[in-house]
């Protein structure tokens, strides 16, 4: 029996499963029949943990206890903008783990992103467990192409400790562009366009005989339908602010109400012109009075509500499309990708833009998984192999004097791929020279996202300029960073996996593994006591038929997804509040908070990012640098730079 190896969509609001055998690409529903899976997690108070749909109803409940959105905290920084934006509008606590990084803290317990993810993707590997009624230990999951190192490499934390052995990062689009197009014979220039529940992605690919080149890609990683519902909270919450005088934002109960509302509203007005949303109960004010909400919104009102917000994603497509050397009149075909691409508003700002119709056959909840599902069997049966062809996202950069990131490796290079470059010394007899990597745009060095540092002494001691150190960057086919430099005099070399600032040691990782708090989470299978069996629910077709024919159309899919939500109404606790579409039926709602804006790069203060300091300089040996007026200092007391001690912000004296 061949191999098994499952693609994994971690979604910010929603996960998907999925594989590819014997020419057959399925999609494996939860044993609810979904095809995808909320990637909420919530933590009971017996201890226990959930994660799903039923978890998601939980959030109005017990808004403190569950966890969504988690992928938009994934590899960040504590002190970075995201998680600032986040902690004001989450009701989960997010607060400083080592070494700058994040937890989530749930009553005394304290949990990393990468655990937290763990959780989600055990859930999607135990469905597919029971759908396939196997064990299943390998897979390729996805992740947004503008994700950076630090996200990546904690994604894959996330996979391993879950159990499973990544065998691919691959970014969303590509594994769109692979599910649309694989075993089709298609040559065509695409577009993949897709905003999901945080994040804005847009790739240019070229198809030609199933070889995927990607020529560009550009995203946005804070621009999502979250973003959507969030204008719909502040304009309910604003009205209610003038009618009834109570700030709604204050209580995370009602909060967490108007979130359901506002995502609610947003799905019906994906198939209805006009929806009427009802909270009623919405908050209690202080003389025990109940205070509700009642409101038709239509389509019109909404447009006008999000309408900057689908105008930014054309920015950063101006961008992919420049980068790509394309007009959007030459490409083939545009797909649509994620959750809010079923807006009529969407659809016919994305039609406008191109100039074209989007591709009409492609589900925008399953195609990701799929693709990821295609490219997890060509791995394990290189008989399937199609050839992908990706870009770094973002350039690779050195931190140089003065503050500058000098670019190693730009964006939109194709990977992998490894350059070397020479550094020398700047001071006499320098004991260790300090390498700080970044990812971004930006030549000030503090603009951009530090991947990590490290210090390396292993070279023969000489005068400045005369020792010659050569170091290789490296970015592989999950778009993982690593760097090695070495002595051309002695051939010494130091390699690091970048090691992350914010991210888990493997000594950390090791022992979160065995402390198997994943097993905590009662997967949906386990709930419900059954084993689901062999047979999936539904099956997609072989990459090698055309997937036109049984794809649903978009609107169908829609009100699917609907009648899903009624049941989730009907069955799990939003009793109390109802969206209904203007006909009178009633329209799915359940929530995804988030907060919105842009994707902002990580700042730091300007001592953290001092590229040398005691007397250390490192400088490019290019004439420029070395002729630069490199601070000379007397003496430094210790060979090999203690590297939190360089870094101007002790880690340890925060933690
Ligand atoms: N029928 C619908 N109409 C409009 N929006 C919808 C519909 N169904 C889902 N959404 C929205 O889509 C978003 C989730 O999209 P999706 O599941 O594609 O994201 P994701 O894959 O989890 O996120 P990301 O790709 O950013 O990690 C949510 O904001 C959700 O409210
Ligand atoms: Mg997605």
């Amino acid at each position: 029996m061949a191999e098994i190896a499952i693609g994994i969509d971690l979604g910010t609001s929603n996960s998907c499963v999925a594989v590819a055998e014997d020419g057959t690409v399925e999609v494996l529903p939860n044993t609810y029949g979904e095809h995808t899976t909320a990637s909420v997690v919530a933590f009971r108070e017996d201890g226990s943990i959930t994660v799903g749909n039923a978890a998601k109803a939980n959030i109005i409940h017990e808004p403190m206890r569950t966890i969504h959105s988690s992928k938009r905290l994934i590899g960040r920084y504590f002190f970075s903008e995201e998680v600032k934006k986040s902690q004001a509008v989450y009701s989960y606590e997010i607060v400083e783990g080592e070494n700058h990084g994040l937890r989530i803290k749930v009553s005394d317990e304290l949990f990393s992103l990468p655990e937290v993810g763990a959780m989600i993707l055990r859930e999607m590997k135990s469905i597919a467990e029971s759908r396939l009624g196997q064990p299943v230990e390998k897979a390729v999951i996805t992740v947004p192409a503008y994700f950076n190192d630090n996200q990546r490499q904690a994604t894959k934390d996330a996979g391993r400790i879950a159990g499973l052995e990544v065998l691919r990062i691959l970014n969303e689009p590509t594994a769109a562009a692979l599910a649309y197009g694989f075993g089709k014979g298609l040559n065509q220039r695409v577009a993949i366009w897709d905003l999901g529940g945080g994040t804005f992605d847009i790739s240019i690919l070229e198809i030609g005989d199933d070889v995927f080149e990607v020529l560009s890609t550009a995203g946005d990683t804070f621009l999502g339908g979250d973003d959507f519902d969030d204008r719909l909270i502040d304009l309910l919450a604003d009205e209610f602010m003038s009618k009834e005088g109570l700030n709604l934002r204050n209580d995370p109960y009602a909060l967490e109400k108007l979130k359901v509302a506002a995502e609610g509203a947003k799905k019906g007005l994906s198939v209805e012109n006009e929806v009427e949303i009802r909270i009623p109960d919405v908050i209690t004010g202080e003389d025990g009075t109940t205070h509700s909400i009642e409101r038709t919104l239509t389509s019109d009102e909404y447009a006008v509500l999000v309408n900057d917000l689908i105008q930014r994603t054309f920015k950063v497509c101006d961008e992919a499309l420049q980068q790509a050397g394309v007009v959007a009149r030459d490409l083939d075909g545009v797909i649509l990708v994620g959750g809010p691409t079923r807006l009529p508003i969407v659809r016919s700002s994305v039609r406008e833009y191109f100039q074209q119709d989007t591709k009409a056959d492609v589900d925008p909840d399953q195609v990701v998984a799929m693709g990821a599902a295609i490219h997890a069997a060509s791995l394990v049966n290189p008989a399937q192999e199609a050839y992908l062809l990706d870009v770094t996202p973002l350039s690779l950069r050195i931190g140089v004097l003065g503050g500058l990131a000098e670019g190693v490796i730009e964006r939109n290079t194709p990977v992998p791929i490894e350059q070397t470059r020479v550094f020398t010394t700047a001071v006499d007899q320098q004991e260790s020279v300090e390498i700080r990597v970044y990812q971004g745009e930006s030549q000030e060095a503090s603009e951009n996202e530090l991947l990590g540092q490290f210090a390396f002494s292993e070279f023969d001691k000489g005068r400045r300029g005369e020792v010659e150190i050569d170091v290789t960057f490296e970015i592989n086919t999950d778009g993982i960073v690593n760097v090695t430099a070495r002595d051309r005099a002695n051939g010494k070399q130091a390699s690091t996996r970048i090691a992350l600032s914010s991210g888990l040691s493997e000594g950390q990782i090791q022992h979160i593994i065995k402390e198997a708090r994943t097993d905590r989470v009662e997967t949906s299978a386990e709930q419900q006591g059954q084993v689901l069996g062999a047979i999936p629910l539904q099956s997609i077709p072989a990459p090698t038929q055309d997937l036109v024919e049984v794809e649903r159309e978009p609107n169908e899919g829609a009100e699917q997804a609907e009648s899903v939500e009624l049941e989730t109404l009907d069955d799990r606790d939003t009793d109390e509040m109802e969206i209904l579409a203007s006909d009178g039926s009633q329209v799915g709602a359940d929530a995804d908070a988030s907060d919105l804006d842009k994707n902002t790069q990580y700042v730091e203060t300007q001592s953290d990012f001092q590229l040398l300091s005691d007397g250390e300089e490192l400088a490019l040996a290019e004439e420029s640098l070395l002729e630069s007026d490199a601070p000379q200092t007397e003496t430094f007391e210790q060979p090999g730079v203690d590297l939190a001690e360089t870094a101007g912000d002790d880690p340890e004296e925060q933690s």
